[in-house]
């Protein structure tokens, strides 16, 4: 076998196109390898033993950054909405994180509105929970709530990026909204973008502007405008007014889970579950524990299955 000290005298003797190619391979190689180690040490989340298809934040088709990504993914899988609309479908890649994330939360449907779309997406990763419209807003929006079953319970506005346009968007959709329902912008630091959105909040009361909510601002795209960013807006519902009440909120996810919603009493807003049995019972604990009713506080319950996989409910 060759000696490592007479590798260089073996090289020299190969064609110079040779050793050419096989440097290349050599620093191919290297650059794999880097790329798997830097891949496998990224975050946490390659390692969570978990069914969800949170991956796909990495593999969606779409200029969203990596933050957005994220977060519209967790957006849809905490709020659970049952009927959303997406204006400005491009290649499918918000569309494949949505409707992945309903697909986890097993309920809920995605209509897409663009008049040119470039799906570059399989369909059936959308788990058969969207249907794109080939027509512009706002004149599709209509169509769109028919599509999706009803007034829609979050709409992402990520279309053409106009003053104007945004303009027109959101008096398209705000007919269409359910109680309670969000609105996200994509593209939100966009002046036109956001001009719009501060003239709709101003001008709607029932509108609450819950803000920037991802502030990581494109600023080398354009020379005349930031780009990226989320902004968030609720429309206030009838019975909630401008904040929510929790009562309202709870009162469906008790019922899904077959228990009885304790009262809101004034008496067990300084009860925590764990302070009252590791510290101190509140007045409520040791009101219940003289009466003999009860001990001083339950055990911390763990989630039970009616709980924790509890069918979403239209907030
Ligand atoms: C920024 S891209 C959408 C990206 C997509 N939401 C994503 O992140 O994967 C904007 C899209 O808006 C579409 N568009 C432009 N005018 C529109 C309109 N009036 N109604 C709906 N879509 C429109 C364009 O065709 C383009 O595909």
């Amino acid at each position: 076998m060759a000696s490592k000290g007479m590798m260089p005298a073996i090289k020299s003797m190969l064609p110079a196109k040779l050793r050419t190619s096989l440097g290349d391979a050599r620093r191919g190689v290297r650059n794999t390898f880097r790329a798997a180690r830097k891949r496998i040490a990224r975050a946490d989340l390659y390692r969570l033993d978990t069914p969800e298809r949170v991956g796909v934040v990495f593999t969606a088709p779409s200029d969203m950054r990596i933050d957005e990504r994220l977060f519209l993914y967790s957006f849809i899988r905490g709020f659970k909405p049952q009927r959303a609309l997406e204006i400005g479908v491009a290649r499918g890649g918000s569309a494949a994180i949505i409707t992945n994330a309903m697909e986890d939360n097993g309920a809920g449907r995605l209509v897409g509105v663009d008049p040119t779309p470039d799906l570059r997406i399989d369909m059936k990763h959308l788990h058969g929970r969207y249907t794109l419209l080939t027509e512009y807003s706002p004149q599709a929006i209509p169509a769109a709530r028919d599509a999706a079953g009803g007034p829609f319970d979050f709409v992402l506005i990520d279309g053409l990026h106009m003053y104007d346009q945004v303009k027109k968007d959101i008096a398209g959709v705000v007919p269409h909204l359910a109680d309670g329902a969000y609105i996200l912008f994509h593209d939100a630091f966009h002046y036109g973008v956001a001009t719009a959105i501060r003239e709709a909040v101003e001008a709607d009361d029932s509108l609450v502007d819950c803000g920037y909510l991802c502030r990581t601002a494109n600023v080398a795209a354009d020379r005349w405008t930031p780009y990226n960013g989320f902004r968030l807006l609720r429309r206030a519902s009838a019975s909630d007014g401008k904040s929510v009440d929790v009562e309202h909120v709870v009162g469906p996810l008790y019922a899904a889970a077959g228990r009885q919603r304790p009262p809101l009493r004034r008496d067990a807003l300084n009860h925590d579950v764990w302070y009252c049995r590791e510290v101190s019972p509140c007045e409520r604990c040791r009101a219940e524990a003289s009466a003999g009713n009860g001990s001083t506080a339950e055990p911390l319950a763990k989630p039970d299955a009616a709980t924790a996989g509890s069918s979403p409910v239209n907030l």
